[in-house]
């Protein structure tokens, strides 16, 4: 039987290297774009008034008060970037174990979307649903005898994600892998009239060592007991990915991510090809702070690995990738 492959051509007659010769022509052939409008920008923010804090496992990346997450915004909205998404480091007194914080109309988070709702049009905001910065014990969901409880933490993330959208978030984000989250959410924001606030679900989310230098930016490495192995995803399974996929689809996501990124395209792929619908990689902290270690030693040039990775997370099948990198990407982008 022909492989699809033997009908095209044979060195000498073919040559793979007439079309590589010039930059023009390997332009005229790139199967990939990248461009602003792939990604999605998370910031950390913090109390405070032009107050920022660097996060010393994420080199330049800073935590940023609401007032200069609102510059931020701007900056990132002028440079075509279509979304941002907010991660709040919380007061730990206002930790507690059923994270009630979470549902504050008067939060961290909330204060952040409504200020740069005010004042940046033409951005969207999208919001985590998950408990990890609210709760005492650094859980996605609410502990109790050691057990992260399924059906009590969906009742605290609907709550959630009710009060972010409330405050004028445009996609809810959830990132804490209960069971059912994602057709209760969708349930309860159409009850309150919410039928356009949109869903992008962390369907395929695993337990991962690359979450770290997150944990610590949002203050949550010091509360957590344990793992999250009960929750989020093994990272040996890839059948299970469709599944999880599969269900929050049908719950009424709207959008649906892998994540971690590079470790996963594989996954990626496979959900693009099976579902076909909007799909998402986070290039999460750890894969930042990997590259940006080795450029700050010199080993690696940032310029060049931040666009060849984010071109390779759209190769595999990503329409968009979260990335701390996402402003420098634009910038170089921009300049091209
Ligand atoms: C919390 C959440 C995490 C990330 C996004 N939302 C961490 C976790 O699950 O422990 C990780 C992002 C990153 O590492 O950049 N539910």
């Amino acid at each position: 039987m022909a492989t699809r492959f033997s009908t095209l051509g044979r060195f000498p007659t073919t040559r793979l290297r007439r079309n590589r010769q010039s930059d023009w022509s390997r332009r005229l052939v790139a199967e990939t774009k990248l461009s602003a409008d792939d990604l999605i920008w998370p910031v950390f923010v913090q109390e405070g008034t032009n107050a920022r804090t660097q996060v010393a496992s994420m080199p330049g990346v800073d935590r940023l008060s609401v007032d200069l997450f609102v510059e931020a915004a701007k900056e990132a909205r002028d440079l075509g970037i279509p979304a941002i998404a907010i991660f709040p480091e919380t007061d730990p007194a206002a930790k507690t174990p059923d994270a009630r914080e979470a549902y504050n109309p008067g939060n961290l988070v909330c204060r952040a979307i409504q200020a740069v709702k005010k004042s940046v049009d033409g951005i969207g905001v999208v919001c985590d649903v998950a408990l990890d910065p609210f709760n005492s014990d650094g859980h996605d969901g609410i502990v109790r005898d050691g057990i992260i409880l399924n059906d009590e933490s969906v009742e605290a993330l609907i709550k959630q994600a009710i009060v972010q959208t409330e405050a004028g978030a445009d996609i809810q984000a959830p990132s804490d892998m209960m069971d059912g989250r994602i057709g209760a959410i969708r349930k309860a924001l159409d009850a309150k009239g919410y039928e356009n606030a949109q869903i992008m679900s962390y369907a395929a989310k695993y337990a991962s060592g690359f979450y770290n230098p997150f944990r610590d930016a949002i203050g949550s490495s010091g509360a957590l007991k344990g793992d999250k192995k009960t929750y989020q995803m093994d990272y040996a399974n890839s059948d299970e990915a469709l599944r999880e996929v599969g269900f929050d689809i049908e719950e009424g996501a709207d959008m649906v991510m892998v994540k971690p990124g590079l470790p996963y395209l594989d996954i990626v792929r496979r959900v693009k090809d099976a579902f076909g619908v909007p799909t998402y990689a986070y290039q999460v902290s750890g894969e930042y702070a990997m590259l940006r270690g080795a450029c700050e030693r010199g080993w690696l040039d940032w310029n060049k690995v931040l666009i060849e990775t984010l071109t390779s997370f759209k190769r595999a099948g990503c329409d968009g990738i979260l990335t701390y990198g996402a402003v420098d990407a634009a910038k170089l982008l921009k300049a091209k």
